[in-house]
């Protein structure tokens, strides 16, 4: 099944050729102003530009060739040479019968399906997941989703910090100040109690700094006792990393640590400096870029004069393993852009070791608390993912019952769980992912503006409807459209196939937030303007397709967004 734009692009190019023009200009998008259309083409602006010609006359050119039968009325030459086209009644009508009966709602699959590896959450252990954690671990899930639907293959990659100077102070920590029960309790919060309480100490005790080091250096020479103890942090921070995951329904296919890597390190380091990628300069082994000018006096390390290796070791060896276990044809980082200048060297010294992938850093912003500084505590530390969770869910059960319809108990709570995260995803992925954003409870909860409890809430209000309607709607019922408001939410509704491919295009699950976001508010004035359960037989049957597509469209558009719909809230 072809979008309407693909449908246009088609007959727009045809026309170019029939007139001896460029085909390759012709494009059809949706309409940035609908009052004009609901697709517009620049082509004849563009190709006037190239020929130096008038665009008008070009545009009244195409026209004369251009075949819209079928799907648009004849189309429109307006301001400076654009050629506006509206969708008929009949096509709009037949569309919309196609996509009510597809499980698919119209999204095609990917012509030329990839294979992702995406490297995504990465938390590190022994310290809390952070606010630049969840947006990870948000962004990362949706990707995947978005790119599975359509029909790519994704490896998912939990590369985790579990390696690292940390297991020092966590180590002295543990032989020192441990708490079991503490431990047990909530394993995260104590390691990371342990691995401050050294690291204040080590400010003021030289002897404590030695000795923190010396744990280091035994537990990467195979100590025996402090890999036991390593282990077993490993082990309690994945417990409670997985009941995040739980929470949030995010699945990860792959992960492998950056401890994983460990034996891989000195041979790759011995075989970049035998090839010449490598050299040793002032004792540290180093990659230069002297062919990249951004990079030209920026040589990353792989090696330290100390012997030791570190970030940038890790991620090579484990470009190199991926790219032999999985065969990707495309890596995601979905990594803060802090880490930009990191990934710039490693993709280049990665083309340089000759390594077929294409490598991608999607970077994002950060989160901002209320006053426009990076999210802390009050006692100024990293908010934890887990509390975010926990106070969204808190949060939106008191909202629950302070709106004072009241669901059975097990049903309330099963409904704050749903909205509560999904405020949290929303918030994160109606961003333009580059931009900080400030993270506010009262917003991301509203039930009215560009949140997800007003999409949920969107949705809840079909099914409402259609439980009135006392018979559930008929999607092989005819589609007719008379009012505006109808053909304006027919219009919408057959762009959601447009839109999902989109996303991939610069992984910016924003395009589809704002979609839904669009799509409710346009199904709101259709609601208006259209009685749907007190008209006539045909009509109320053809608006209830109209409603339960747009219900499925807002769950279908938030599960990619990993948002779950309560049926009633
Ligand atoms: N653990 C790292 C951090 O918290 C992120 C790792 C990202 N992935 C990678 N392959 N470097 O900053």
């Amino acid at each position: 099944m072809s979008t309407p734009s693909e449908v246009l692009t088609q007959r727009l190019r045809e026309a170019l050729a029939a007139a001896g023009l460029d085909q390759t200009r012709g494009s059809v998008m949706q309409a940035t102003d609908t009052r004009f259309g609901d697709y517009q083409a620049n082509a004849a602006m563009v190709l006037a530009k190239e020929h130096k010609s008038n665009p008008r006359q070009i545009a009244a050119s195409i026209l004369d060739k251009i075949d819209v039968s079928g799907i648009s009325a004849t189309p429109e030459i307006a301001g400076a040479g654009f050629l506006n086209f509206r969708l008929t009644p009949e096509f709009l009508s037949s569309a919309l019968s196609r996509m009510a009966n597809d499980p698919r709602l119209g999204v095609p699959t990917a012509d030329a399906p990839r294979k992702f590896l995406i490297d995504f959450s990465s938390p590190n252990v022994a310290k809390p997941m952070h606010v630049g954690h969840i947006r990870s671990t948000i962004l990362g899930d949706c990707i995947m989703r978005v790119a599975r639907f359509l029909g790519h293959e994704v490896v998912a990659d939990n590369h985790i910090g579990d390696w690292g100077t940390q297991f020092g102070k966590v180590i002295y920590g543990w032989k020192h100040f441990l708490d079991r029960e503490a431990l047990a309790k909530d394993a995260i919060s104590e390691l990371v109690r342990l691995y401050r309480t050294v690291n204040s100490l080590e400010e003021t005790d030289e002897s404590v700094k030695r000795e923190a080091r010396e744990e280091l250096v035994k537990l990467q020479s195979g100590d025996p006792e402090n890999l036991a103890i390593w282990k077993e942090t490993v082990e309690l921070s994945w417990r409670e990393f997985e009941k995040l995951y739980a929470l949030l329904d995010i699945r990860f296919d792959e992960r492998l640590g950056e401890s994983f890597y460990n034996d891989a390190l000195a041979p790759l380091c011995d075989d970049l400096e035998k090839r010449g990628i490598a050299t040793v300069s002032e004792g540290a082994l180093c990659i230069f870029f002297p062919q990249i000018p951004a990079l030209a006096d920026k040589p990353t390390i792989i090696r330290k004069s100390d012997g030791g290796f570190l970030y940038a070791t890790t991620d090579l060896a484990t470009i190199v393993h991926r790219v032999e276990t999985w065969h990707p044809d495309e890596i995601l980082y979905v990594v803060g852009a802090p880490q930009a200048l990191h990934f710039q060297q490693l993709f280049a010294a990665a083309e340089m070791m000759g390594l077929h992938c294409t490598l991608r850093h999607i970077a994002f912003g950060s989160i901002l608390g209320e006053n426009r500084k990076i999210m802390k505590t009050r006692s100024g530390e990293n908010i934890g993912l887990a509390d975010v969770l926990n106070e969204a869910i808190v949060r939106a059960r008191a909202i629950l019952s302070d709106r004072g319809d009241h669901l059975p108990p097990k049903e309330q709570e099963e409904t704050a769980r749903l909205i509560g995260l999904g405020a949290v995803k929303y918030a994160e992925l109606s961003q333009n992912r580059l931009t900080d954003y400030v993270f506010s409870w009262d917003k991301l909860l509203a039930f009215e503006g560009n949140t997800a409890p007003y999409l949920q809430n969107a949705y809840v209000r079909i099914q409402s409807i259609f439980r009135k309607a006392e018979c559930p709607p008929d999607p092989s019922a005819p589609v007719t459209l008379t009012d505006p408001a109808e053909r304006a939410l027919a219009v919408k509704l057959l762009q959601y196939a447009e839109t999902v491919p989109a996303i991939l295009d610069d992984f910016r699950p924003n395009l589809l937030a704002n979609y839904l976001y669009e799509l409710a508010n346009t199904y709101h004035s259709f609601y208006e303007a259209c009685p749907v359960l007190k008209s006539e037989p045909d009509v109320r049957a053809s608006r209830l397709v109209l409603c339960d597509l747009t219900a499925r469209t807002l769950s279908h558009g938030l599960g990619l967004l990993g948002i779950r719909c309560p049926s009633r809230m």
